[in-house]
């Protein structure tokens, strides 16, 4: 059942190309430029005038939230509050008749989504789930929803239901700001294509394979790793490092590149890796001086880039190389690099990669 793999999580990385297509297929119509998801359709109204959006998830589906709040502000302009269920659900939310409520999660079953849930859907908010397990207590309780159709994950690291998720919400912030107005056609058209060609650009970024394997040799005994992006990518650093920490067991921590003078940038020295998420995009000469602030201090830099970026591949000690992207795309294929890095890493440490240590695929306890 693993299909030839070692484990699930490395067969579950690698089903990436074929989960983001069949999440977009029978929705994503380039040729018409349509998208077509009757959850959204029977509340176009509602979440388009929404005065904002919140966006209430756990872990990796959290990260996934907080890549749709710029897609969506960018998209759609409206507000939106990107929220972990356990803290929402203890600190007496303001929640008003209303509010759109967007739900992130692969299993469906998490505990503390799911009573934060509860309690908006009781406030008079409106739930909208974007969930990977049919039929479960998440997608019960919406009122609408999108299935984010990864497949079962069994690997206990979140990988193929998060790829999925970034191809729902961005899928739902398209059809929202088109209807709304808030796009122009042009971009509109242009973000459906981008869209359509991102599985064959994570089969692409799946090639570094076994660079990435060899990276991981070469890392493997870093104490601390720091992983660093801007806008988009910034979730996605957030993301490399969590996969890594459970993965591993090596402790890392993601930042705003920019936000990493007002603190971190204490611990770099020439034993700190540094994982800079820094494809091009509009922040791209930012986050080059962000790289230089580093070397400076003599830490080691590896870079996800983009093809042809000569000034980043020759500041960085290792670079991986993905294709280009529209930047609201790009973490799409951003996360692939991050993924494969903490799985061989945990591989040369001898980690039990399927299942980490104090970890279970689904939290159903608080
Ligand atoms: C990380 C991971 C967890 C989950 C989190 C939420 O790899 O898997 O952080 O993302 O427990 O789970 P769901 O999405 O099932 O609500």
């Amino acid at each position: 059942e693993k299909d030839g793999y070692d484990h699930f999580m490395l067969k579950e990385i690698f089903e990436q190309p074929h989960t983001i297509f069949d999440c977009l297929r029978g929705r994503l119509d380039v040729n018409a430029g349509t998208i077509t998801m009757a959850g959204v359709q029977n509340h176009i109204d509602q979440i388009k005038n929404a005065n904002r959006i919140l966006i209430i998830a756990c872990g990796t589906s959290w990260h996934a939230g907080l890549v749709a709040e710029y897609v969506f502000e960018e998209l759609c302009r409206i507000p939106v509050e990107v929220e972990y269920a356990s803290e929402f659900r203890y600190r007496n939310p303001i929640v008003n008749k209303g509010d759109v409520i967007i739900a992130i999660s692969q299993s469906g079953e998490t505990a503390d989504t799911l009573v934060a849930l509860e309690s908006a859907k009781e406030k008079g908010a409106t739930i909208f789930g974007v969930v990977n397990v049919v039929g479960s207590s998440i997608a019960r309780i919406s009122h609408a929803g999108a299935y984010t159709h990864a497949g079962p994950e069994i690997g206990v690291a979140s990988t193929k239901a998060f790829t999925a998720q970034l191809a729902v919400l961005t899928m739902i912030a398209l059809k929202v700001g088109h209807e709304k107005g808030t796009i122009d056609e042009t971009r509109y058209r242009k973000l459906l294509k981008e869209l359509e060609e991102v599985p064959e650009k994570v089969s692409a970024a799946l090639k570094l394979n076994d660079h990435i394997k060899a990276l991981a040799e070469k890392y493997k005994d870093a104490r601390d790793f720091l992983f660093l992006g801007r806008g988009y990518n910034f979730p996605i650093a957030l993301e490399g490092a969590l996969k890594l920490k459970e993965i591993s067991y090596i402790h890392a921590e993601g930042y705003p590149a920019a936000e990493m003078k007002h603190g971190p940038i204490a611990l770099v020295d020439e034993t700190l890796p540094v994982v800079f998420v820094a494809t091009k995009d509009s922040y791209h000469e930012k986050i080059v001086s962000n790289i230089q602030e580093i070397k400076a201090r003599k830490g080691k830099v590896l870079a996800v880039i983009s093809e042809n970026d000569e000034i980043i591949e020759k500041m960085a000690d290792d670079v991986m190389i993905v294709p280009f992207a529209d930047e609201l795309v790009a973490p799409l294929i951003s996360v692939i690099p991050l993924q494969l890095l903490a799985y061989y890493i945990g591989i040369a440490k001898g980690c039990d990669v399927d299942k980490p240590r104090n970890l279970a695929k689904s939290v159903t306890v608080e």
